[in-house]
């Protein structure tokens, strides 16, 4: 069993695209393990995009993602990481294939509606980031 750390941006909630989301995850049997509403600080954003830092679209990025709510939470399964990346869909919206979120939803590279944990290190750091082990049932 693999956590990840999976993240509604702000735009995907101001889309109400929030159920149309969890569903798609709980259909696949992944189960939820931690959800909160939150409007990110900005050193939590920041610390989130770090690797990001030098890169010239990191203060968009950290303006766009602490602009509204986002909806926080922790998915468990199986190989929860890559599958829930393959589920999100690719960052360049070209790539971005139908029936995958970003795919079925989105053309924008920033306004891209979802963020999901890219490796096992990457996904316990940004757990541990946003949420505290006992928000984690
Ligand atoms: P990244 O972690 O590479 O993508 P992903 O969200 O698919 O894991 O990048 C973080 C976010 O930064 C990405 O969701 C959208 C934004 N971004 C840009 O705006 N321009 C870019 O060239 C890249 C690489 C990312």
């Amino acid at each position: 069993m693999e956590r990840t750390y999976i993240m509604v941006k702000p735009d995907g909630v101001q889309r109400r695209l929030v159920g149309e989301i969890i569903r798609r995850f709980e259909n696949r049997g992944l189960k939820l393990v931690g959800l909160k509403q939150l409007v990110p600080s900005r050193a939590t954003a920041e610390a989130h995009y770090a690797v990001h830092a030098e890169r010239p679209f990191f203060g968009e990025l950290v303006d766009f993602v602490t602009s509204g709510p986002v909806v926080a939470m922790v998915w468990e399964g199986p190989d929860a990481i890559q599958l829930c990346r393959n589920m999100i869909g690719a960052t360049k919206p070209v790539n971005a294939t139908s029936g995958t979120i970003r795919g079925d939803y989105t053309c924008d590279m920033m306004l891209n509606l979802i963020h999901g944990s890219d490796a096992p290190e990457t996904a316990a750091d940004e757990i541990a980031l946003w949420f505290k082990p006992e928000e984690l049932l």
